[in-house]
């Protein structure tokens, strides 16, 4: 079982960012986040929600991400045989600690560890097309929207397992 990934990023106020496996010692604080009320249109209610998927149907694999030692976030991936590809989801940070440089370093993190896996894939991820900090976010990071469904969800691909990422790239 994963215990910690750490690829060196840190937030803007210094603090190390990490993802850690969900234990017996992290979980209620994994189950406890939220986002802000106005983007419960676009996320789980709570961290609670993506963790019983990943233990219910086995597909998904929560991480906490960490601030220091302390839970801020949710984030968790999964490699879905139709399409060869890795996914990234269930990407939360805590309402009060948005904004602050660790979003972007839990999904650098998560992008670092899954091109370092033995067989790395493409790396895709799903928005709404409302969600625009979150596109803005991807976009920055290097994925790059491909299509989108009725309900207005986009899918995005950071293809190139080897590519660097991008420092400065927009929506
Ligand atoms: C999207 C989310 C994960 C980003 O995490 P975060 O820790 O706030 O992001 P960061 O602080 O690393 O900021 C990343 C970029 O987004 C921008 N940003 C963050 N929150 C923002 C907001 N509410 N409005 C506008 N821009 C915002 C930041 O300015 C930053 O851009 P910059 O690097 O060019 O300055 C977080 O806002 C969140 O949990 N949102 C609710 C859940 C959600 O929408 N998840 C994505 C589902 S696809």
């Amino acid at each position: 079982m994963i215990r910690t990934i750490d690829a060196g990023m840190t937030d803007a106020r210094g603090r190390s960012v990490t993802l850690r496996g969900v234990s017996d010692e992290n979980w209620r604080d994994i189950a406890d986040v939220v986002p802000k009320d106005d983007q419960r249109d676009w996320v789980a209610t709570s961290g609670a929600r993506y963790l019983l998927l990943s233990e219910r149907e086995g597909v998904w694999t929560s991480l906490g991400v960490y601030s220091d030692e302390l839970v801020v976030g949710h984030i968790m991936w999964a490699y879905d045989e139709d399409d060869d590809r890795n996914w990234i989801g269930g990407m939360l940070i805590e309402a009060q600690d948005q904004g602050t440089g660790i979003g972007r370093a839990a999904l650098l993190t998560l992008v670092d560890y899954l091109r370092e896996l033995p067989e790395p894939k493409g790396i895709r991820l799903s928005v709404h097309q409302d969600n625009l900090p979150a596109r803005r976010l991807y976009a920055s990071v290097g994925f790059v929207e491909l299509e989108i469904d009725e309900d207005g969800d986009l899918t995005a691909e950071l293809a190139d397992p080897d590519a660097e990422i991008p420092e400065n790239a927009e929506v």
